[in-house]
């Protein structure tokens, strides 16, 4: 049975992300809260402590297999805290509001209109409530992208290399998020950035590098239509990581609060 619901100290990634946006969460015991792209709890937990049973947490992810696990992590555990499979982007229309809507590690998947998502997510804050989520916006990783646009560049791969610039170009970055959430009539708008710094040794270890495998490289592998080639390509980029380290993410939180007074925000 688990009963310290901090985040987890040895997770190089949710963890950092989930910091700066507990930074820019404003919590009080009681608050209904909905947390988007919950994933394995990273901050539904810990938020539900905080509110405690007088509050509750409603905690979505797309995956099933996410769900259970945190499910099961949970057990009979924080009773007012619910995970269940959710699309975030196509959210219930008879979902209730709520004082607090959080997603850790959540906005660069409200792919492809992000504006939309942000806006139809607003609809279930309560006048007065407000929104925190984080992503790693344009910037993070860029060292590496430059160095694996040069070696494409140097390999004469010209679908490749465009298929790299597009997925460059559709990075959501800290502009945006602070744009849109002026734009949808938000106030005491905040988005900071903060560099974080991930580890990895060459070869194997960079190409399995859990979070570079699972969240990144695999975006480049995409780029290829030929997998022997990303592969013969991939192998190569590995073994100099030198070019492109220190590899740094942007972790960026943002945070907007919906004007107590109905009717102030754009439909
Ligand atoms: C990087 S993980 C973050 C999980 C958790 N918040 C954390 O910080 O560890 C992103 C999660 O978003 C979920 N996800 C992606 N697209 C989604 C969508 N459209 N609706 C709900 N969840 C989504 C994924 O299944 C994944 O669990």
């Amino acid at each position: 049975m688990i009963n310290n619901w901090s985040l987890p100290e040895n997770d190089p990634w949710s963890t950092p992300f989930a910091e700066s946006l507990l930074h820019h969460l404003e919590i009080r015991k009681g608050d209904h809260i909905l947390d988007i792209a919950a994933g394995g709890g990273i901050p539904a937990f810990y938020l539900a402590d905080q509110v405690g049973p007088e509050g509750s947490v409603l905690a979505i992810d797309i995956h099933q297999g996410q769900v259970l696990r945190s499910r099961s992590i949970q057990g009979t555990q924080l009773p007012w805290l619910r995970f269940e499979v959710g699309d975030m982007r196509f959210l219930p229309e008879d979902l209730p509001k709520f004082d607090r809507i959080t997603g850790n590690l959540s906005f660069m998947f409200f792919r492809p209109n992000r504006f939309e998502v942000l806006q139809s997510l607003v609809r279930f804050m309560k006048p007065g409530g407000q929104i925190v989520l984080t992503f790693p916006s344009l910037g993070t990783f860029d060292s590496l992208w430059t160095y694996v646009d040069k070696k494409m560049a140097d390999r004469g791969l010209k679908d490749e290399r465009n298929a790299l610039d597009e997925y460059i170009n559709e990075r959501p970055s800290a502009f945006h998020a602070e744009q849109w959430l002026q734009e949808l009539g938000m106030e005491k708008v905040k988005v900071s950035e903060h560099p974080l710094e991930i580890l990895t040794g060459p070869g194997r270890e960079f190409l399995n590098h859990p979070l570079l495998r699972g969240g990144f490289l695999d975006d480049i592998y995409e780029c290829f239509k030929d997998q022997a080639l990303a592969n013969d390509f991939m192998n190569t980029i590995s073994e100099n990581i030198s070019n492109f380290t220190p590899l740094y993410a942007i972790r960026c939180a943002m945070c907007g609060w919906l004007p107590e007074t109905p009717g102030d925000v754009p439909c």
